[in-house]
């Protein structure tokens, strides 16, 4: 797993708990890394996992909703260092149905070693997509947490409805509907 997602992650813990927060999770976990990330690295997907469980014993908060709200911060990342990249979108369908044979094609460019999930686009309308996520890192709700975000980004929102495939989480199926834009009279 690269770098950014750690050092982010960890920039996140420090806002929302404060960095005593930070020191804990860290020490209480077992990491390779000794928690020293530099965001161009590359470190072991164990050692984020680990972080989330500490943080989630020590904040009472799931792991889903940890990584949905790590999710909808990594897209303020992603607007930041990828604007080109979101500027080829004008539309969330669009964009959300290109992930597997364009954006993270483009990511896997400028990081070889990247671990991504797979999407598979299962159907589409101009209002609605099915997408099938695959990974063994299970981060589905990161994932819903960057489609939020999407959404926002087009000034629109949608309702996303997940469905595991696998119990585990590794195989997971989003239904998502655009809302209709409410009328402002
Ligand atoms: C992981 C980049 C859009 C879903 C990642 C990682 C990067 C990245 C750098 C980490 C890879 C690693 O640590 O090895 C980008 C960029 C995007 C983009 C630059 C847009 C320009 C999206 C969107 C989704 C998405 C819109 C929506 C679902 C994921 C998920 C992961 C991931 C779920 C976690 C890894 C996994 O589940 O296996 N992405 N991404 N990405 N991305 Fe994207």
């Amino acid at each position: 797993m690269k770098g950014i997602v750690f050092t982010e992650f960890l920039d996140l813990v420090e806002e929302k708990f404060g960095i005593e927060m930070v020191d804990k999770i860290i020490s209480e976990s077992n990491l390779e890394s000794e928690g020293a990330y530099t965001s161009i690295g590359t470190y072991r997907f164990s050692e984020m996992l680990q972080l989330l469980q500490s943080l989630h014993k020590n904040s009472g908060i799931s792991i889903d909703k940890l990584l949905l709200t790590y999710g909808e911060h990594f897209f303020s990342v992603i607007d930041k260092s990828y604007s080109g990249l979101l500027a080829t979108y004008k539309d969330p369908i669009e964009m959300l149905s290109s992930i597997e044979n364009h954006i993270h094609v483009e990511v896997k460019k400028i990081y070889p070693d990247a671990e991504l999930p797979e999407f598979v686009v299962e159907e589409k309308t101009e209002d609605s997509l099915i997408l099938i996520y695959k990974s063994s890192r299970a981060m589905h709700h990161f994932g819903l947490g960057l489609m939020n975000k999407t959404f926002e980004h087009f000034n629109s929102s949608a309702t996303i409805v997940l469905e595991k495939i696998k119990e585990d989480g590794t195989e997971v199926k989003f239904v998502i509907k655009k809302n209709p834009h409410e009328s402002r009279e």
